[in-house]
C-alpha cells in the first residue's frame, strides 16, 4: 500500500476506535444528551491530523505487523491510541481558553469555549485527560507490568515536569525576549514530550526491547521539536482558513517562537535538521520504517 493510503488507514482506525472507546452522550432520560460527553465528542470528533495516535499504532506495527494491516499488536495499540489523542485533544482545549492563548478556532471549529462556555470546556479538557488514564488502566491489564508501565509514560509525559512544564513556561515567556534554551525547553516539552510518548507506548505494546523503545523515544523528540518549529512557521506563513486555527496570533500574543528568535529561513533549517535526526534514530530498529519515514517526511512539508 502507498504512504497516502496507509495513512488514511490508520486514521480510519483512529476514529473507530474514538467512536467506540468514548463515552456515548446519553440521548434519553430527563436531563436529555449529556452536555459533558457532548463537548468531549465535538472537540475529539473535529478531526486533526491525528498523528499521535496513528504514531502509536504504527509504531506497535513495526514490531509485529505490516503496515496498516492490522496486526494482533495493531489492534491491541488501538485503547492507547485513543488515549493519547485524548490527552492531547484536552491539551489544546485548555491551550485555547481565554486564559491561555484565547483562541476562537481550532480544527476548524469554534473552540469548545466559544461553542458551549468556559466551564464545560474546563470540564470537557478534565475529563478527556482523566478518560485517557481510564482507558490504559482497562484495556492493559495483562501483563499488570505493561499497563503500569504506559500509564507511567504518559502521566510524566502529561505532568509538570513535560507538557505542563512547557505549557507554563511558554505562558510565562510571552512578551520577553526568551534564550534559545528556554526555546528548546518549551517545544521540548509543550510538544515533543507527547510526541516521544506516542512511539514508545507504541512500541511498549508490540513489544520493543529496552534499547528499542530509547531510539522511538529519540526519534519522537526530534519529531516533536521539528513538529513544533513548523507549527510557529505555519502560524506566521499560512492562512486560518487552511489552518483551521487563527493564524498570525504568535506575533500578536508575543509568543517565544523559533520564527521570532530565529526568522523563518533558520527555523526551516533547524526543522530539517531535527527531521533529519528523527529519520536517523529510526535506522536500527527492526521491522519495515517506510511508512513512520513517510509520516515523518509528510509532517516536514506540511501547510496545515
Ligand atoms: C497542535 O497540535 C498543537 C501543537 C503541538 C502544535 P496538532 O497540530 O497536532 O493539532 P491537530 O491534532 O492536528 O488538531
Ligand atoms: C500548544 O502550542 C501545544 C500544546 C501543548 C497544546 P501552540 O499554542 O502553539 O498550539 P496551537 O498553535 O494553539 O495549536
Ligand atoms: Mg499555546
Ligand atoms: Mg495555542
Ligand atoms: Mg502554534
Amino acid at each position: 500500500m502507498e504512504f497516502p493510503a496507509q495513512l488514511s488507514a490508520y486514521i480510519a482506525r483512529v476514529d473507530t476506535g474514538i467512536e467506540s472507546l468514548l463515552p456515548a452522550p446519553v440521548s434519553t432520560g430527563p436531563r436529555g444528551p449529556a452536555r459533558i460527553h457532548t463537548a468531549m465528542r465535538y472537540s475529539l470528533q473535529a478531526g486533526g491530523k491525528r498523528l499521535r495516535p496513528v504514531l502509536v499504532l504504527a509504531a506497535a506495527d513495526l514490531f509485529s505487523g505490516t503496515g496498516a494491516k492490522p496486526s494482533r499488536s495493531a489492534v491491541a495499540a488501538l485503547p492507547a491510541a485513543v488515549a493519547i489523542e485524548c490527552l492531547h485533544t484536552y491539551s489544546l482545549i485548555h491551550d485555547d481558553l481565554p486564559g491561555m492563548d484565547n483562541d476562537d478556532l481550532r480544527r476548524g471549529r469554534p473552540t469548545a469555549h466559544k461553542q458551549f462556555d468556559e466551564a464545560t470546556a474546563i470540564l470537557a479538557g478534565d475529563a478527556l485527560l482523566t478518560h485517557a488514564f481510564a482507558l490504559l488502566a482497562t484495556h492493559y491489564r495483562e501483563p499488570p507490568a505493561l499497563g503500569l508501565a504506559l500509564i507511567g509514560d504518559l502521566a510524566a509525559a502529561a505532568g509538570s515536569q513535560q507538557l505542563i512544564g512547557g505549557q507554563m513556561e511558554d505562558m510565562l515567556a510571552e512578551k520577553t525576549a526568551p534564550t534559545n534554551a528556554q526555546l528548546e525547553f518549551i517545544h521540548a516539552n509543550k510538544t515533543a514530550a507527547m510526541i516521544r510518548t506516542a512511539l514508545t507506548l507504541g512500541g511498549r505494546i508490540g513489544g520493543a526491547r529496552d534499547e528499542e523503545l530509547v531510539r522511538l523515544g529519540l526519534a519522537g523528540e526530534e519529531l516533536g521539536v521539528a513538529f513544533q518549529i513548523i507549527d510557529d512557521i505555519l502560524d506566521a506563513t499560512a492562512d486560518t482558513a487552511t489552518l483551521g486555527k487563527t493564524a498570525g496570533k504568535d506575533l500578536t500574543a508575543g509568543k517565544a517562537t523559533f520564527v521570532g528568535l530565529h526568522g523563518l529561513e533558520k527555523s526551516r533549517q533547524f526543522a530539517q535538521a531535527h527531521t533529519a535526526a528523527a529519520l536517523a534514530a529510526l535506522q536500527g530498529l527492526p521491522g519495515d520504517k517506510s511508512f513512520l519515514t513517510g509520516l515523518i517526511a509528510s509532517m516536514a512539508s506540511r501547510t496545515k
